[in-house]
């Protein structure tokens, strides 16, 4: 077979599996899109090269900077925004998949080799980054060698290039299906840094939205299809999460808890795969307006006056009208909105704002404020203590003054078990444990899977495992039951070091 060069010296040999991916669809109406995605792959590759072989002042690592600046520009002002992903040594670009050919197999290949080093599956860019910022990240995409090969090698270009000023291009994993999650370190990685971006995603639209700045919904849009993902794969570990304290603060986790419980609800529900997004979106959105209330209000200990507690409770409205500057984006906002305007409304309408006319609230909205009162009730801030989950589901449940629909509070209840992941409990054993899932046998509601950290003789485990509740002795007695639930805190348990 005959050796072609490419553009920058390089030569190509093109082997059997170039053929194997030359394997693809009509050009169709692709084709521009396709013509783009190469050319900015090429001077990718180009930036790539020219940086490893010449020094940063030269002409050609300038020029061709100065390419992947005018390509990647090109496509965010025809197709909106740019994202390459990497699937089975597969390139996409903006979803569509690109030819691997002679032409270009060993610039593919060798952009494919240089993202897998970091561990990069996917590059996402909204804004175009200027010749300095994509300079800093093409050399450091060249030079990165992790420090050790832990599973971390992601985090740690993200963290790299973020800290030398890289903002506008944004790295992921690949996508689930193709990332190594077979054993549970690496799922519980993957729900971690989905939890993480979630947090951050989350206090980057708080804060374009207190700027009066746009915020990008396509990384709210990413970061909502991450949760639903992880949510019906990985369901435990995301709940655990909800549990990690000492990111940011309060508002931005609560929002994200608030997302991961909802969605979890509106699985027990039964909705579809594109109405769980619809609803992460709206539980994402739903306190936005707190970012138009005075940041020393939302932290303030104590009681509020009734000025104060007027400006507070205008984060309902005010969240709608942020989620309503969104609405260039089409209908996922206006969900958002209605989300953002109902979450404190109670089923007969008290609550606030107002209902001025009789209305059916939205389920989302009905979920949301579920799943809002929960999370908030047993987290503790700066003017409450935090209260056990298994206390505040009974007050859910018992106490119709918290105005919430019946049968979803039963939905969280049957989700969370009487005692809810994450909950420190005593057993008749005396042996202490965490409740790691609600029994999957909905008759055995009060019996989870617990995991055994200490023993009835007051030994800690070093390997503690996992006890079914509801198993059985010879006689038909339960082997173990719950006695009493206490604080984590008094064993110096940190409950997210056992589902992270
Ligand atoms: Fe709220």
């Amino acid at each position: 077979m005959s050796q072609v060069t490419n553009g920058s010296g390089e030569t190509d040999t093109p082997d059997a599996t170039a053929v194997a991916n030359a394997v693809e669809g009509p050009e169709g109406d692709d084709s521009a899109l396709r013509l783009r995605g190469r050319a900015f792959l090429l001077a990718l590759y180009k930036a790539l090269r020219s940086i490893k072989l010449y020094p940063m002042d030269n002409v050609q690592v300038r020029e061709s900077l100065d390419e992947l600046a005018s390509t990647t520009s090109d496509i965010v002002t025809v197709d909106g925004g740019l994202e390459v992903r990497i699937s089975s040594e597969i390139l996409y670009v903006n979803a569509v998949r690109l030819r691997m050919d002679v032409d270009n197999f060993a610039s593919f290949g060798h952009v494919i080799r240089a993202f897998s080093r970091a561990g990069v599956g996917m590059l996402l860019v909204d804004t175009p980054p200027g010749q300095q910022e994509w300079k800093t990240f093409v050399s450091h995409l060249l030079t990165f060698e992790p420090e050790e090969d832990n599973g971390q090698r992601l985090h740690e270009f993200q963290r790299l290039i973020l800290e030398r000023g890289v903002r506008n291009v944004i790295v992921g994993p690949r996508s689930e299906g193709d990332a190594d999650l077979e054993d549970e370190a690496a799922r519980k990685l993957a729900a971690k840094r989905t939890y993480q971006q979630s947090v951050s995603v989350t206090k980057e639209l708080f804060e374009s939205a207190r700027m009066g700045r746009t915020p990008r919904l396509r990384h709210i849009t990413r970061v909502v299809q991450s949760i639903v993902d992880q949510v019906l794969n990985n369901e435990v570990t995301m709940m655990g999460l909800s549990r990690l304290r000492g990111y940011d603060d309060y508002t931005y986790t609560n929002t994200v808890n608030v997302c991961i419980f909802s969605l979890a609800i509106g699985r027990r529900l039964g909705l579809s795969k594109s109405r769980l997004f619809d609803l992460g979106i709206a539980a994402l959105l739903h306190d936005v307006g707190k970012s138009r209330v005075d940041v020393d209000l939302l932290v303030k200990p104590g009681d509020l006056t009734d000025a104060e507690l007027s400006r507070m409770k205008a984060h309902t409205w005010l969240g709608a009208l942020c989620a309503f500057e969104l609405r260039q984006f089409g209908e996922i906002p206006l969900r958002g909105m209605i989300t953002a305007y109902e979450h404190h409304m109670k089923v007969d309408l008290s609550g606030y704002p107002k209902a001025r006319r009789p209305r059916e609230l939205s389920v989302y909205s009905k979920i949301v404020a579920v799943a809002d009162a929960y999370n908030s009730a047993t987290t503790a801030r700066d003017h409450a203590e935090a209260k056990s989950p298994d206390v505040v589901l009974r007050e859910l449940w018992e106490d119709p003054s918290y105005g919430h629909d019946p049968v979803l509070v039963k939905a969280l209840i049957n989700l969370l078990g009487i005692y809810p992941v994450g909950t420190c409990v005593i057993l008749d054993t005396f042996e202490v444990g965490l409740v790691h899932a609600a029994n999957s046998d909905s008759t055995h509601i009060d019996r989870p899977i617990v995991r055994i950290l200490g023993d009835g003789t007051g030994q800690w485990l070093d390997d503690p495992p996992l006890v079914d509740l509801a198993v059985t002795e010879s006689d038909g007695s339960f082997s173990r039951s719950i006695i009493k639930v206490t604080d984590p805190d008094r064993y110096l348990i940190n409950v997210s070091d056992y589902f992270v």
